[in-house]
């Protein structure tokens, strides 16, 4: 379907939609091989596109570990980088001359490794995002709008969170770019945050830890590395999400991904994952991703949902079985075989106990078995943070209790998106203007303008937004968490204990 490739290279050369603008050539070396690869790729789609598949070991050393989320969140990449252990190469962009080893088990201190002493920086700014996905671009345009400082990090080495992977047209408000490719809203937004004088951008920067006095610790590995001390006045947590994976038989074999890391090394990366897929889960993500399989030419064998009906929307669902691909409701993957990555995969369907029946298995030959199982909230900083904490299925799990203004109960900080709990861009960006213009309210003057605006959000998201039927089971998970701003100093003094 318009997608065709170098011969013995899994580079995607020509796509229907993503025009893939290769830099500089460049070379490396991986296990001593010199290796081809284009500036700007990550280590591991540079190392994937020429067929690599294992990269690592578990901790005990003797099972192969290949890709699983490609953002930097689980840990099945962990390599030695120019002598560095522990290293996830799916975040860490190729460099000239980089001498790259696959870690195999628990690695040793460098001891003769020369490290150059890393600069130490403090700077202080109004407000401090963390994550430049919708939710964190949205919240800084709108505090810089407002004429506030903002620094805004992320640990990817570009902006735009799950945003950059999305070649599809959103679902959505008009005015909260329905319509548009998310690729494209990426762009535009983060076009618009680097031409603001007042957003200081830091990327492949980690924030790692919250310090007494709001301190904030950022660790920025792009270009000259850096310790960065934020002190800000507020902060806002737009950390995102991870995916999940689920119990079964070698589920950690090379081969078995997350849809979403597929999705990035093909959309982000031009580097198409696998020849023969089978996906499990058949929610929006799943069906979105196995189209995006067949067009880049991909074999979808078929797609397993555990329960008695597709997950996602009717209309994502139509388009793959037109393609034929089988959706195999009542059905669920019981292990996946293969020596050093998946070569099969076996499903069964399940009894009303949701267990597997045995000899209804049904085997498929494949060398990509992808999980569309859902996410969870990136939610570990707001943790160490000490923000009083839910456990909501509904949205995802781990999540911080917040306000209809989304401050947490650490006072000054924000959440926004995904990170407080599973939607989906339209509320992420919602979200992050509404933590953005609270806090514009705290911190300035006279802003009755900007209260009223706010208050309008919040109507608009309430009373509108989430009452489709579409978002109902996310609506409910958000009120289990979501509280008066009496009721947070309540929580905060310990009068009541959020649960
Ligand atoms: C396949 C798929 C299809 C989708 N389709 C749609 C759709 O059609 N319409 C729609 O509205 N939504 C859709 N979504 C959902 C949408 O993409 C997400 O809900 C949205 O991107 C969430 O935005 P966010 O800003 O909260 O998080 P993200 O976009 O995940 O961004 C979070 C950012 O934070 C960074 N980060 C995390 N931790 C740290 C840290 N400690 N330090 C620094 N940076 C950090 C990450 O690197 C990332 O860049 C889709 C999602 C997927 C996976
Ligand atoms: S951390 Fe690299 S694949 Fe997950």
């Amino acid at each position: 379907m318009g997608y065709y490739y170098m011969p013995g290279d899994y580079r995607i050369i020509h796509h229907p939609i993503i025009d893939f603008r290769r830099g500089r050539r460049i070379r490396f070396y991986y296990n001593d091989r010199v290796v081809e690869a284009y500036e700007g790729e990550s280590i591991l789609a540079a190392l994937y596109a020429i067929g690599y598949r294992v990269f690592s070991y578990s901790p005990d050393g003797r099972r192969p570990r290949g890709a699983f989320c490609m953002i930097g969140k689980c840990s099945s990449c962990l390599s030695i980088v120019d002598g560095v252990p522990n290293t996830r190469i799916c975040i860490t962009p190729v460099r000239e001359g980089a001498r790259v080893y696959s870690q195999k088990g628990i690695p040793e201190i460098p001891h003769k490794l020369r490290v150059e002493p890393v600069e130490t920086k403090t700077i202080k700014t109004d407000v401090l995002v963390i994550g430049g996905g919708p939710a964190g671009l949205q919240a800084a345009l709108t505090l810089a709008d407002e004429g506030f400082d903002v620094v805004l990090v992320d640990d990817h080495p570009r902006l735009g969170g799950q945003l950059v992977k999305q070649t599809h047209r959103f679902f959505g408000a008009r005015r909260f770019y329905g319509g548009v490719r998310g690729f494209r809203i990426a762009e535009k937004l983060s076009k618009n945050v680097l031409e603001r004088d007042n957003i200081h951008v830091y990327t492949q920067a980690l924030a790692y830890g919250f310090f007494k006095e709001g301190v904030v610790g950022v660790a920025v590995r792009g270009g000259k590395p850096l310790n960065l001390i934020v002190k800000p006045k507020a902060v806002i947590g737009s950390t995102g999400a991870c995916e999940r994976t689920i119990l079964f038989e070698n589920n950690d074999l090379p081969g078995v991904m997350g849809a979403g890391g597929a999705q990035t090394l093909m959309n982000e990366y031009g580097v198409r994952p696998g020849d023969r897929a089978f996906i499990v889960g058949s929610g929006n993500v799943g069906l979105i991703v196995a189209y995006q399989l067949l067009q880049a030419g991909v074999r979808v064998l078929g797609m397993a949902e555990i329960l008695p009906h597709i997950g996602g929307w009717f209309v994502h669902a139509a388009k793959i079985r037109r393609l034929g691909v089988k959706i195999y409701t009542k059905h669920t993957v019981t292990r996946a075989i293969g020596r050093d990555r998946v070569e099969k995969a076996v499903i069964s369907m399940i009894d009303e106990k949701y267990q597997p029946i045995p000899g209804s298995e049904k085997v498929f030959d494949i060398d990509l078995l992808l999980l569309a199982v859902g996410l969870q909230p990136n939610y570990s900083l707001f943790s160490q943070a000490g923000t009083v904490m839910k456990y909501v299925p509904e949205i995802g799990g781990l999540v911080p209790i917040r306000t209809y203004y989304m401050e947490t109960s650490v006072k000054n900080l924000y959440i926004a998106g995904d990170a407080s709990g599973i939607e989906e861009a339209t509320t992420a960006f919602i979200e992050g203007e509404i933590a953005a213009l609270t806090i514009a309210l705290k911190l300035g003057d006279d802003r009755s303008g900007v209260e009223k605006r706010r208050d309008q959000l919040v109507d608009y998201l309430w009373r509108e937004y989430r009452m489709s039927p579409v978002v109902e089971r996310a609506r409910r998970g958000k009120l289990k968490v979501t509280v008066s701003e009496e009721d947070m100093e309540k929580i905060r003094r310990g009068e009541l204990d959020g649960f």
